[in-house]
């Protein structure tokens, strides 16, 4: 892990890194809504998991709720990328809410994967997080005939009423490499499951952890810009540390860089979850070079151009005509 010229501080920066597709939509989807609605247009949860950007649309008027029922009737409301199961959607017509989806074509797919397995009466095994609003939004798809599997640890002790009757379908945003473990072990368990029709964890969150790894090889510490509860975020943490990097901690922002951390390390890695803004990466790399290490280089494994339009309620003209 040497640098190659002793005592050469360097910082290797990843790429892709930050916004995927669906969170720029969904942040876009917020600010047109404003713009077209004016204040307030309400979000249910965080519109994607990142604190800086949901208090910035804080400033420009939307309002975070939990829950529909919090809405004045008749309000806008939208729904975030990580998706919504069908009674939220029935939640919202009942209360004549104006309703934007702005969950994420990625997370749709997996819920029409869902929707069609249940209808086929196969058992479906979900592998994520418990609690995480994806995994809400999924299991709501097909809520009888979904089971949550948390964990590889899960697998031994699960029960099925069918086992040549499974499929397994997964969070977008899961660490590849402990997925494809919890699936070899449900496989050793239920040699007859069925796989989906293709990946449900994203190319954004595949594509971010292959360009960690490679980063992680060569650095010492690898900082990842992101929230606490972004999903995506905390597996890049993971992703680092199980592949060669002595360290690697998560920020918000660059006041929390400790100066400990940077402490007889030559090579810092640097990289950012898919909901965090560019600009929060730009002040993680500006106080970096005031610490020595205005070398930066770009690791780069994959070049990104997925675009996805915006939520149809928001592609009408104002006057309501398609
Ligand atoms: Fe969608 Fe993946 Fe981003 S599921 S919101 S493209 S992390």
């Amino acid at each position: 892990k040497d640098n190659p010229v002793t005592g050469v501080k360097r910082v290797l920066l990843a790429a892709p890194r930050g916004y995927c597709a669906g969170v720029d939509r969904a942040v876009i989807a917020v600010e047109k809504a404003l713009e077209r609605f004016g204040a307030p247009v309400y979000v249910r949860k965080q519109i994607v998991h990142n604190i800086h950007v949901v208090s910035t649309l804080e400033k420009k008027g939307a309002i975070f709720v939990d829950e529909v029922g919090e809405v004045p009737e008749g309000s806008h409301i939208v729904f975030s990328a990580h998706g919504v199961s069908p009674k939220v959607v029935a939640d919202a017509a009942d209360r004549s809410l104006e309703a934007i989806d702005a969950t994420c074509p990625l997370v749709t797919k997996v819920h029409r994967e869902a929707v069609r397995f249940a209808r086929d009466d196969f058992e479906i095994l979900l592998i994520g997080h418990e609690g995480h609003e994806e995994v809400e939004g999924t299991m709501g798809h097909a809520p009888e005939r979904t089971t949550l599997i948390n964990s590889p640890a899960d697998v031994a002790s699960l029960q099925v009423k069918d086992p040549d009757n499974l499929v397994w379908l997964s969070q977008t945003t899961l660490s590849v490499d402990e997925t494809m473990e919890t699936v070899r072990m449900l496989r050793e368990r239920f040699p007859n499951l069925h796989n989906p029709p293709s990946d449900d964890i994203c190319y954004a969150t595949q594509n971010r952890q292959v360009a960690i790894k490679k980063v992680a090889e060569e650095a010492e510490l690898v900082i990842v810009v992101g929230s606490a509860n972004s999903s995506n975020t905390v597996r890049l943490v993971d992703v680092a540390l199980e592949n060669g990097a002595t360290a690697a901690y998560r920020v918000d922002y660059a006041n929390e860089i400790q100066q400990a951390w940077l402490d007889g390390v030559a090579t810092v890695g640097v990289t950012s979850g898919a909901s965090v803004p560019e600009v929060l990466v730009q002040e993680v790399l500006d106080d970096l070079a005031d610490a020595g290490y205005g070398d930066v280089r770009q690791v780069v494994t994959a070049e990104e151009d997925l675009m996805f339009s915006l939520p149809k309620e928001l592609r009408k003209d104002a006057a309501g005509a398609p």
